[in-house]
């Protein structure tokens, strides 16, 4: 059975069928299909969101979960047993494995030691391809299309893997990016490269208030501060009601949370912000792969 390494690993079908589902699990139309299945919940790097929507989506499901929010515990912390043979336990008492580690790449070599199949629920500063999965799910149900939205994304693009994986996404979907960056977080050669070759268009610009009229959503993230030296973002890089005057009826705000300085709780009473159904439609869309999973065999 094969699970969800990267978002590369789903083509533009499957991502619609996975969409497709998740809209039923929204509205409450698809029930339990993981009866007497065990799922492995391992989180070697802190979680809010993603650990406790899978946890719940297994919940919903009619699964159990085993598995640990603070690696801290566990033999490879304390009695020096290697990151392999942790994979490889972790295989033999459950028949899926959720994984997040801070190394990238973690969770592909998780997906070969394992027998069972892996989900990366984020690895380092790679890839985090279920966060994409509600992300897209999210500009779908809020615009009501995903083909030519005009998204604007703004703060950490270099160490963000959520931005990773959705602009590997967005070539799919003919969207239109507009890169909003201090000049040393911005997207990197590698991912730039490939939208060009798919075709995607994507421009750069120093700040929200040149582009915010033209947007139809914006993807904000914080500054991945676990991932590089301490510092602030510059009010360029922050909402504020003022950058917001001039927006589109349809606009929204999506950010994959936690949030810092950059989206200021004034910006929750608009109607722009969308950010926390977006982190509720993490359920629905983590419900939908789970169930693909252990319907078809197979997520992709
Ligand atoms: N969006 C996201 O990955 O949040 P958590 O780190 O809380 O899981």
């Amino acid at each position: 059975m094969q699970g969800l390494i990267s978002i590369a690993d789903l083509d533009k079908n499957k991502i619609n069928e996975i969409l497709k589902l998740s809209k039923l699990f929204k509205d409450g139309l698809r029930k339990k299909t993981l009866d007497g299945k065990v799922i492995a919940s391992c989180f070697f790097e802190n979680s809010t969101r993603t650990r406790l929507s899978f946890e719940s989506a297994v919940v919903h499901l009619g699964g159990s979960t085993i598995g640990f929010a603070d690696s801290s515990a566990t033999s490879l912390a304390t009695k020096g047993e290697s990151l392999a043979d942790t994979f490889k336990i972790l295989s033999c008492y459950a028949d899926a494995l959720i994984i997040r580690h801070p190394l990238d790449g973690s969770a592909r070599l998780a997906s070969e030691i394992c027998d069972i199949p892996v989900i990366n629920a984020g690895d380092g500063a790679n890839q985090h391809p279920t966060q994409t999965l509600l992300d897209l799910f999210s500009i779908m149900d809020s615009q009501g299309r995903l083909e030519g939205i005009k998204l604007g994304i703004m703060g950490d693009l270099k160490f963000g893997r959520t931005v990773h994986s959705l602009v590997e996404a967005v070539k799919w979907f003919g969207m239109q990016l507009y890169f909003i960056a201090p000049k040393h977080l911005r997207m990197g050669d590698e991912e730039l490269f490939n939208l060009k070759t798919s075709g995607i268009q994507y421009s750069f610009h120093n700040s929200l208030d040149e582009v915010a009229h033209e947007l139809d959503c914006l993807y904000l993230t914080r500054l991945q501060k676990e991932r590089f030296v301490d510092e602030v973002i510059s009010d360029t890089y922050k909402v504020n009601l003022a950058s917001l005057a001039n927006v589109k009826p349809n606009f929204k705000i999506l950010h994959p949370l936690p949030r810092q300085e950059e989206l200021p709780v004034e910006i929750d009473n608009t109607p722009y912000a969308y950010y926390f159904e977006q982190a509720q439609n993490g359920l629905y869309v983590r419900q939908a792969l789970l169930d693909i999973l252990f319907t078809n065999g197979s997520i992709d």
